[in-house]
């Protein structure tokens, strides 16, 4: 069988991430897939720069629409970021050009989810995302296989690594927003915006794409009532530990009466309990269903190998045939399930 050709645009933590992956894994990739899969062109912003990874055998392209267009490319690997700019416009364009498209963009598919699902459906391609969602936890992958089987009613978690970090180091060390900026950026939790992280919209878009992805709804990144960790002092976090709670910026997404609520919000959790207990760059996901009741997922929700290990897996399942779109037949449910009033009732 050929070989599996890889252009990967972005190479910062999660690129320099894969690359390691496919270059220390070939033969077990190979193995577990039926397939060799390579790197064949890769791309950003500046040629010159040490990124700790041998990148002298993979073409260099400076457009990463190029890159995206390139004969020798079966998937693009989006790794840059950014809602629209060239990440949105090389996805339409690998996707245009026949390729299948692995991202870990949640703000691109949270905005553009729906248009470019559409795209993907009508060029017989797909786009899958899922460290676009809690970094290394195999959370989109529960939903749509492994949980397919149930309604889910509901799903709710800690989505944003850098946030859990700064909240459960403020209560641990007594340290500064500052210093644990430094140390965010240090182990490569950040996005490039941190202003998305600390004020709940990266956690956020990846509501919006959980709960299309368990409701069967457009992704509806304005329905979400959101309320980032900026405002929340040291005297918070000693009180609430006064009162034996712990606080964390927790979303949630369910169905109700009134339609389809999602709130991200920072929330008292008792300092015993699992979400209470969870510390630095760990997720937690819970997922509700009528059958199995409820199962919790937990892992590191960002960084360098957790996110790479799930683009991975994404790019194995492709290897082996998977082309099962991520957002389901658009037909059938990317249409609003029912009309959705967001929000708090
Ligand atoms: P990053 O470290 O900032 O890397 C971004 C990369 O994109 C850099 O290599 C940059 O090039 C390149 N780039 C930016 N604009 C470009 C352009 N116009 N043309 C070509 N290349 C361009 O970001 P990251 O942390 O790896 O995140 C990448 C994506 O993964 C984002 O969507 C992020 O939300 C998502 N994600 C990140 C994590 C995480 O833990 N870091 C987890 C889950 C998902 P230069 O290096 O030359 O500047
Ligand atoms: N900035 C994100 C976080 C990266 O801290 O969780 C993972 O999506």
């Amino acid at each position: 069988t050929q070989a599996l050709r890889l252009g990967i645009a972005g190479l910062g933590t999660v690129g320099v991430g894969v690359v390691r992956i496919v270059r220390r894994h070939a033969d077990l990739l190979q193995a577990r897939t039926g397939r060799a899969i390579e790197i064949t062109a890769v791309s950003a912003r500046d040629a010159n720069k040490d990124r700790g990874v041998n990148l002298s055998e993979y073409a260099w392209e400076t457009d990463p629409v190029s890159l995206a267009q390139r004969d020798d490319v079966d998937i693009f690997v989006e790794l840059m970021g950014g809602e629209n700019g060239p990440a949105k416009a090389s996805v339409e364009a690998a996707l245009a050009a026949g390729k299948d498209v692995v991202t870990a963009n949640k703000a691109l598919l949270a905005i553009h989810g729906q248009e470019l699902a559409e795209k993907a459906e009508a060029a017989g391609r797909v786009i899958r995302f899922e460290a676009a969602v809690a970094g290394g936890i195999p959370v989109i992958k529960s939903l749509t296989e492994g949980l397919a089987g149930n309604e889910i009613t509901r799903v709710m978690g800690v989505m944003n690594g850098t946030c859990n970090y700064i909240l459960t180091r403020m209560q641990s060390q007594e340290l500064g927003y500052n210093a644990l900026f430094e140390e965010c950026a240090e182990l490569g939790y950040l996005e490039a915006d941190p202003n998305l992280d600390v004020g709940g919209i990266d956690a956020a878009h990846k509501l919006a794409l959980l709960s299309s992805i368990a409701f069967g709804t457009k992704p509806n990144f304005d329905g979400i009532q959101i309320e980032g960790i900026q405002h929340i002092s040291l005297d918070d976090i000693h009180q609430a530990a006064d009162m034996g709670y712990r606080i964390k910026l927790l979303g949630v997404t369910q169905r109700s009466a009134r339609g389809l609520e999602q709130r991200m919000q920072p929330c008292l959790v008792p300092s015993g309990s699992p979400l209470g207990q969870l510390e630095g760059g760990t997720n937690m996901v819970v997922i509700e269903g009528d059958s199995v009741d409820q199962v919790v997922l937990r892992g590191p929700g960002a960084g360098e190998g957790p996110t790479a290990s799930a683009v991975m897996g994404d790019v194995c399942d492709l290897a082996r045939g998977l082309q099962i779109p991520t957002f389901g037949r658009p037909a059938e449910t990317l249409e609003d399930a029912k009309p959705a009033i967001t929000g708090l009732p």
